[in-house]
């Protein structure tokens, strides 16, 4: 029986593709206000503004590729069963060849509608750019397919019940600042093995039953291989 081997990624594991984090020096919410462009308010008041912000971000995530840190995520499937729960909004694990990836921010590679009570239908958006004239099936105008701040995570039961299942937990390139996201760490079991994978873990909060690997995701990983395959 392949053990249960689930992976928390964060803007870190993107970070070698060339997409910036948020809360790193130079990040994402250094150049923008989260109330400006990550708020269903900001959308609500500035919808041009919101959905440029997403279009040229959506432009970044199709130049870049996935770096040898998602790779060997994918090719760990040959020995566990293997979950990513990701709060990023990039494709790349599933460009890497993830099958089992779970977005709690959503995947700004698909729309939905920004309609009233409009069910979780999700439309892919061809390219980088959704305009104003993308409309759902109702009519409404088409938004990023993101989680914004002060709503609902709608894949957080899920998530935590991978991991409430987990036989080995690894966290990789987040920060653990964005909550509800971040409190999933504290439901591995107690038979659980735990990881984290980031090169600035000194300065953060995290279990003490997690072993610390200090380093960038693809060296982490490369390390993390060593641990768990022996
Ligand atoms: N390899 C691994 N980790 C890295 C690397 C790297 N090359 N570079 C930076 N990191 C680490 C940083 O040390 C930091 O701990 O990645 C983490 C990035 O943290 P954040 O920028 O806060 O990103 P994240 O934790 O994913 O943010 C969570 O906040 O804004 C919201 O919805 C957004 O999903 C996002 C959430």
């Amino acid at each position: 029986m392949k053990r249960k081997l689930v992976f928390f990624s964060g803007a870190g594991i993107s970070a070698e593709s060339g997409i910036s984090t948020f809360r790193d020096s130079s990040g994402l919410w250094e150049h923008y206000n989260i109330e400006d462009v990550a708020t269903p308010e900001a959308w609500n008041t500035n919808t041009d503004l919101v959905s440029d912000f997403y279009n040229q971000r959506r432009k970044q995530v199709i130049q870049s590729e996935p770096n040898s840190a998602h790779k060997l995520i994918a090719t760990l499937e040959n020995e566990f069963y293997v979950n990513v729960i990701t709060q990023n909004i990039d494709d790349l694990h599933e460009r890497a060849g993830s099958k089992n990836v779970l977005h709690l921010h959503g995947n700004i590679r698909l729309a939905k509608s920004s309609g009233p009570k409009q069910e979780e239908k999700f439309y892919p958006i061809d390219g980088w750019e959704l305009t104003v004239n993308d409309k759902c099936t109702e009519g409404f105008r088409l938004r990023p397919h993101v989680v914004w701040f002060g709503e609902q995570v709608p894949a957080l039961n899920d998530a935590a019940k991978i991991i409430q299942e987990a036989d080995i937990l690894v966290v990789i390139g987040t920060s653990l600042q964005v909550y509800p996201a971040a409190g999933l760490v504290h439901l591995a079991p107690d038979n659980c093995k735990c990881y984290v994978i980031d090169p600035n873990v000194d300065d953060f909060e995290i279990p003490s039953n997690f072993v610390n690997i200090k380093s960038k995701a693809s060296d982490g990983m490369r390390e993390l291989i060593k641990r768990i395959l022996d």
